[in-house]
């Protein structure tokens, strides 16, 4: 089921110092346009890396998700791990058959990326969020 990595999500009081970090520290040389997701309460840029992405999140809203997370972490801090899976309804099927619980309703939203996701409970996975995104074209961003 689990396919590569595709990215790592980053919460965020500052979308734009964060850039800088990346940039300043790391040598980053490529962050996209931030964007807003008004329906999941973020804001959201992503930072190329050679084999991967960072995903910048940053709270959108008063009823954003990220403002509890931002809470215990005022700094910011890593967030989730997104898998890349072939088929995301069968992979939630087959997390479902084996006791794992999904976020939310369990149907699969479209993403940051544009692509279906569904979210793994972390008391399932060890204290880990984890997002897995549909890429039917494994290796494809
Ligand atoms: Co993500």
């Amino acid at each position: 089921m689990i396919g590569r990595l595709n990215h790592v999500g980053v919460a965020t009081p500052s979308i734009e110092a964060s850039v800088a970090l990346y940039r300043d520290l790391l040598g980053a040389t490529k962050a996209h346009e931030p964007f807003d997701l008004p329906a999941q309460g973020v804001r959201v840029c992503f930072v190329d890396l050679p084999n991967s992405q960072i995903e910048l999140i940053e709270p959108l809203g008063d009823g954003s998700p990220i403002h509890g997370f931002l809470a215990k972490n005022p700094k910011g801090g890593q967030h989730h791990v997104c898998f890349e899976v072939e088929d995301i309804l069968a992979a939630r099927d087959a997390l479902r058959a084996k006791g794992a619980t999904i976020l939310g309703t369990g149907e699969p939203r479209i993403g940051a990326h544009g692509t279906p996701i569904i979210f793994v409970h972390p008391k399932d996975m060890g204290g880990v969020l984890v997002e897995l995104m549909e890429t039917p074209k494994q290796g494809a961003h």
